[in-house]
């Protein structure tokens, strides 16, 4: 048996260790603290399904957060800041860039809720939904 060989073994262990892994952060619940611009003593906490976005858990739970175009990254209406957790989010793309550029009031911790996908436990603000024309 060759080196190669005898690590082949370890490397399929390992290779299952990180799906298991993956698969079970992916049916963990986690944590959204939704705190609201307009109402700065408001703060609601819920758990996101496994596999849900921010836009997902804050309508799940009776939470406003406008999304005029449908969640498919070509509007900048379910805006968020996000306050603590950023670094647990999906990369931004291009074009969520772009958008948030064209969003009301954006931030430097601007994200779009419906291309952020919940995988931590995180903490967001919905901005002042009455500024913007949406649904
Ligand atoms: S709902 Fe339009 S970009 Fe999120």
């Amino acid at each position: 048996m060759n080196k190669n060989e005898r690590r082949l073994p370890h490397t399929r262990h390992y290779s299952l260790h990180i799906n298991i892994r993956f698969a079970l952060e992916k049916m963990t619940k986690h944590k959204v603290t939704f705190r609201f611009e307009t109402e700065p003593n408001r703060v609601v906490t819920v758990e996101a399904r496994p596999g849900d976005t921010i836009l997902d858990a804050a309508h799940d739970h009776d939470i406003h957060l406008n999304h005029n175009c449908g969640a498919v990254c070509a509007c900048s209406t379910c805006q968020v800041y996000i306050e603590q957790g950023m670094d647990s989010l999906p990369e931004i793309s291009d074009k969520e860039e772009d958008f948030i550029d064209r969003a009301i009031n954006p931030r430097i911790n601007s994200r779009l809720g419906c291309q952020c996908v919940i995988t931590a436990d995180i903490e967001v603000t919905i901005p002042d939904q009455s500024t913007i024309i949406g649904h």
